[in-house]
């Protein structure tokens, strides 16, 4: 697990782009991870950047979505579709068509789940996954007690969660219960992973995932265990890691071959 501690939002967003433009440029038929919430975007601004720059094509990457709402109605605002095509597909020259999440209307959500997963290994899995984390320590939205192993499925969210996502939505009470969430052993799966995360109120739970016990209590922490995984943070998301200055000096004295 690499940690890389930016002085700000935008640096997050500049060395997360940074790993998704060396992946794309050494295979153009890339496969993407997405996730939505305030975490990826400024990611996702600064691929914006620099495909109209020219700098990067996303012609032929095709992309799938961690995860999505359950009965919120097909074109909401806030359904992960919807939030994936305004933040990420529209901004960028990615074809419409190679992206996809999971359908939370769909009548048989295990089968949709199973379509899902097979749709990912039938485009030889996810080269690099963008993840966030909650304040709880979920990933997708496996949330505490999650199966390690787990694969994609139905899941009902925390109370806790409802109300952090509650500031997408005009009523509280129309945050979803339910979502259908890419697993824990789905997500390990992605050759890379670039885990991003700013602010105070993810500090200890970037602690925990970095350096507290494996423990299905903190889903992320399953990601100590992944070989590629980037944890890309500003200083106040790093600010309860014990060992924050030697990430720094490892990042600053990195030697020229060992990229990100
Ligand atoms: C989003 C997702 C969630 C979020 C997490 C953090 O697709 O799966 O795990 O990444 O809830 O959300 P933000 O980034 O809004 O703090």
């Amino acid at each position: 697990m690499e940690i890389v501690i930016c002085a700000d939002i935008d640096g997050v967003g500049r060395a997360a782009a940074d790993t998704f433009e060396r992946i794309i440029k050494q295979k153009p038929t890339a496969v993407l991870g997405l996730a939505t919430g305030s975490s990826p975007l400024p990611l996702y601004d600064e691929l914006e950047r620099r495909s109209r720059h020219g700098q990067l094509t996303f012609r032929e990457v095709r992309a799938f979505s961690l995860d999505e709402y359950i009965g919120l109605p097909a074109g909401h605002p806030e359904t992960y579709t919807e939030v994936v095509n305004r933040e990420f597909t529209r901004r960028v020259d990615i074809d419409p068509a190679n992206v996809l999440g999971p359908n939370g209307n769909a009548p048989d959500l295990e089968i949709e789940a199973a379509d899902f997963e097979r749709a990912i290994t039938d485009a030889g899995g996810i080269d690099v996954q963008v993840l966030g984390v909650g304040s709880n320590g979920h990933i997708g939205f496996n949330e505490p007690g999650s199966s390690l192993g787990s694969r994609t499925r139905v899941k009902t969210l925390l109370p806790k969660t409802r109300r952090d996502n509650a500031r997408f939505f005009d009523d509280p009470n129309d945050v979803p219960h339910h979502v259908i969430t890419q697993g824990i052993g789905t997500i390990m799966e992605a050759g890379n992973i670039v885990l991003m995360a700013t602010g105070e109120q993810k500090a200890e739970a970037i602690a925990r995932l970095v350096e507290g016990p494996i423990s299905a209590m903190c889903p992320g922490s399953i990601l100590q265990l992944h070989p590629k995984t980037t944890v890309i943070l500003d200083e106040a998301a790093a600010s309860q890691l014990a060992l924050a200055d030697y990430y720094r000096y490892t990042y600053e004295n990195k030697p020229a071959w060992q990229r990100l």
